[in-house]
């Protein structure tokens, strides 16, 4: 069970209602904000209109079909959380603390801020004992919230056991199946369904494109490279999107609207999706990245809008295969490369097939999971 608002409480001196209708707030601190009164009646927090065990809304935002005006609005100063806000419809009553209100003054603040990086940042890309990760939430919380900044990161001493990746998985998520196999086992194989089981170069990638909701977080697992042959690439595709937002808008514009389709594919398996390069959240900024050369389809634009779509896309995927964006880390058996695969593409360099054995195992996992686990580390290991 959580508690959604900040428990340190932000007392409230204030309130009224304005000439436009509102429900004008001023804290102690002298700030103040204006509230919607439908916005405050669907959140009364009181027990009738929520179930107190799950604080899920028992109030149904539905019968809230026109505007509402308070009998009476009053601060009720002297309770147990110091000043709230009490208002009286008419035929109930809510009371709102002035944490519970000043946490909706804005758009709530980012939940991380990404650290972008290129070709030179690879040394400092976050890296964990597999062991210290596996037994120690701290050190796990410590090795998720480097992670989640970066959109990258790696583990050493990973045990050569087969599988092994879902019990990593499952420190902080749950493995993803997606077609092919539960876990893709990655070896040089003449009957591959793709470019990963030769030992050709690939260039980077995201997995799965041909998902409308591709994996988010991918694992690659180096159970087997004595040799230390075909080291990983990985790329800050968020980075490079804001670099051409930045040099060319509309380009970048085009990237977000147009819809590709992706397609990878066997004998037995078919996956096929259409969707943006790029995507945004609420407020403008990138939030997600789709990009692999191997399977994007023709676009299917019309022919005179083909010109700028094309302007705009190979800056994008020249930016990918220029070196000072690709981190090169190298890679030998027991180590574990983690990317935010809605934001970081993977790739490896060529190898030699008779250097030795070269086993991989790949497993995906979702980021929602990841971000979530955090939030209940912190509840439990930094709450006093
Ligand atoms: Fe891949
Ligand atoms: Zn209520």
């Amino acid at each position: 069970m959580s508690k959604q608002h900040p428990s340190t409480e932000i007392e409230l001196c204030d309130a009224s209602l304005d000439a436009d209708g509102l429900v004008q707030v001023t804290w102690a601190d002298g700030t103040d904000a204006r509230f919607d009164t439908r916005w405050l009646r669907d959140n009364c927090p009181c027990s009738t209109c929520r179930v107190a065990q799950t604080e899920e809304r028992r109030f149904f935002s539905g019968s809230l079909t026109s505007a509402l005006t308070p009998k009476e609005i009053a601060v009720r100063a002297g309770t147990a959380e110091a000043g709230c806000i009490r208002v009286d419809w008419g035929d109930h009553r809510s009371e709102f603390t002035g944490s519970f209100l000043a946490a909706y003054r804005t758009l709530p603040p980012p939940r991380y801020e990404p650290r972008y990086w290129d070709a030179t940042d690879v040394d400092d890309f976050p890296v964990a004992e597999c062991d210290a990760v596996m037994n120690d939430d701290g050190a796990l919380l410590r090795w998720l919230v480097d992670f989640r900044a970066w959109g990258v990161g790696r583990l050493v001493g990973v045990p050569a056991e087969s599988e092994y990746v879902v019990r990593i998985i499952e420190r902080f998520g749950h493995l993803r199946r997606l077609a092919f196999d539960r876990i893709h086992d990655v070896r040089v194989d003449p009957a591959g369904y793709n470019v990963a089981h030769t030992a050709e170069p690939l260039p980077p990638h995201a997995d799965f494109p041909g998902y409308r909701w591709p994996p988010s977080l991918q694992l690659l697992h180096m159970l087997e490279n004595p040799a230390g042959g075909g080291p990983w690439i990985a790329v800050d595709g968020w980075r490079l999107a804001n670099e051409l937002r930045a040099a060319d808008p509309d380009g970048f514009r085009l990237l977000t609207e147009v819809w590709a389709p992706w397609r990878m594919f066997s004998a037995d398996e078919e996956t096929y999706a259409r969707g943006p390069l790029v995507w945004l959240d609420d407020r403008g900024a990138v939030a997600g990245v789709r990009f692999s050369n191997q399977v994007m389809q023709p676009i299917e634009l019309p022919a005179e809008e083909l010109d700028a779509y094309y302007d705009a896309y190979t800056q994008y995927a020249r930016a990918v295969v220029d070196p000072r964006n690709q981190a090169i880390i190298p890679n030998t058996s027991g180590d574990l490369l983690m990317t935010h695969a809605h934001r970081t593409f993977h790739g490896r360099q060529a190898f030699d097939p008779e250097a030795g054995p070269r086993w991989l195992q790949d497993g995906y996992a979702e980021f929602d999971d990841l971000d979530a686990r955090i939030t209940v580390l912190q509840r439990k290991l930094e709450t006093p």
